[in-house]
């Protein structure tokens, strides 16, 4: 695609999103503000719960920044967690040290009409300060990217508790009492329209929709429970804001990636560390920009084995619109030098 040099944005985010092919490709690190960097667990360590430090402004700035201040990255995504949205919808979420999230479940019509969908800027108006001020303190040519965590993801969390194995919970009651868990699914999507909607208005330019749970879920249930919601968030935004890149991150979804493209309308799509490099270019780039995929466990690895996949990947998908970026989040054993050398490696190529 040729689009006239003035026109073009500064920001090679936005233009491998837009379609172009970007002769080196940009990139940024799902979870690269976290505990793999000594500087984070600093920041980390000056409150009580990882919440707070979602809901501090002038904390969730600073460690939004720091993967910025040491890397040549293109994005910076805001620093929060997609849980901050159960509990401004009123179910709080504790984080237990080595056990994860803590919610009481929600598992009936009545449990989601205590859920108010309406009052959740009250909690997240620090989320929308943070962006404010990350929109003054990037550099020119980094991107801020904005995020919620898709409705069924969120909903697993909200359902069973916290992280789960089996999923048995949703599953049945979205089995059992489709009309009830609906509405569940239903409140997300309003809610979540809201939540984006604000974080743009306050300066975001990108959204990434994670649907970190999406592969669980048979074809039918992965129509409505992950297609069908993110349509509608998508629709809803593109209403708002016509030119809005909207990234979907379907993890799990498989053979499934075509349709969740199609189907729900995104911009582009995350792949996963599973999907294969010639269906990622013979097919899903076919459809728009993706971005992706080393396994964040070849950067825990680094050397030779990361240089090897990473040229490997950048060789196959670089010739579309493409943004690289890891399959799944950093895991906090990465040596942050491995992060530096894989940066150095997608620059220079
Ligand atoms: O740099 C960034 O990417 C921005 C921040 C970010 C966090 N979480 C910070 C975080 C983002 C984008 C997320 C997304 C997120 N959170 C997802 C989707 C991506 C994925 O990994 O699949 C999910 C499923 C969550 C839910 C979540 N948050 C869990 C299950 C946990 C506990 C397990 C863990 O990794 O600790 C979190 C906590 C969390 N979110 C931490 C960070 C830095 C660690 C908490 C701490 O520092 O004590």
């Amino acid at each position: 695609m040729t689009v006239p040099q003035d026109l073009r944005s500064p920001k090679p985010m936005l233009r491998s999103l837009s379609g172009e092919i970007v002769a080196r490709p940009p990139l940024w690190l799902m979870r690269q503000a976290g505990r793999y960097l000594p500087e984070y667990r600093g920041v980390r360590a000056q409150v009580a719960s990882f919440l707070d430090l979602c809901y501090t402004p002038d904390l969730a700035v600073e460690v939004t920044l720091q993967p910025i201040r040491r890397y040549a990255l293109d994005a910076a995504i805001i620093f929060s967690d997609i849980l901050v949205m159960p509990d401004a919808l009123g179910q709080p979420v504790a984080f237990r040290e080595g056990e994860g999230p803590v919610l009481e479940p929600v598992r009936s019509a009545a449990d989601v009409a205590r859920l108010r969908p309406e009052g959740i800027h009250d909690k997240l108006a620090p989320v929308y300060e943070t962006v404010r001020r990350l929109s003054r303190a990037l550099p020119s040519e980094v991107a801020l990217i904005g995020f919620a965590g898709a409705p069924w993801t969120v909903a697993t969390y909200m359902v069973e508790g916290g992280t789960s194995r089996s999923f048995h919970n949703i599953q049945l009651w979205a089995y059992r009492d489709p009309a009830g868990f609906a509405r569940l699914i239903d409140c997300l999507v309003e809610a979540t329209i809201a939540y984006l909607s604000a974080q743009v208005a306050a300066g975001v330019e990108i959204v990434q929709l994670f649907d970190s749970w999406a592969g669980v879920l048979p074809e039918p249930g992965f129509k409505r429970w992950v297609i069908e919601p993110t349509r509608q968030i998508v629709a809803s935004l593109r209403r708002q804001y016509p030119g809005l890149p909207i990234i979907g991150f379907p993890r799990g979804a498989g053979l499934l990636y075509p349709s969740y493209f199609v189907g729900s309308g995104v911009t582009a799509v995350g792949l996963d560390t599973t999907v294969p490099l010639d269906v990622a270019r013979g097919v899903i780039q076919k459809i728009g920009p993706v971005q992706g995929n080393l396994d964040p466990l070849l950067v825990v690895a680094g050397g030779e084995a990361m240089a090897a996949a990473t040229r490997e990947i950048v060789g196959a998908l670089a010739k579309g619109p493409f943004v690289f970026n890891l399959g799944h989040g950093i895991v906090p054993e990465t040596p942050p030098e491995h992060v530096e050398q894989l940066v150095a490696l997608v620059r220079e190529g």
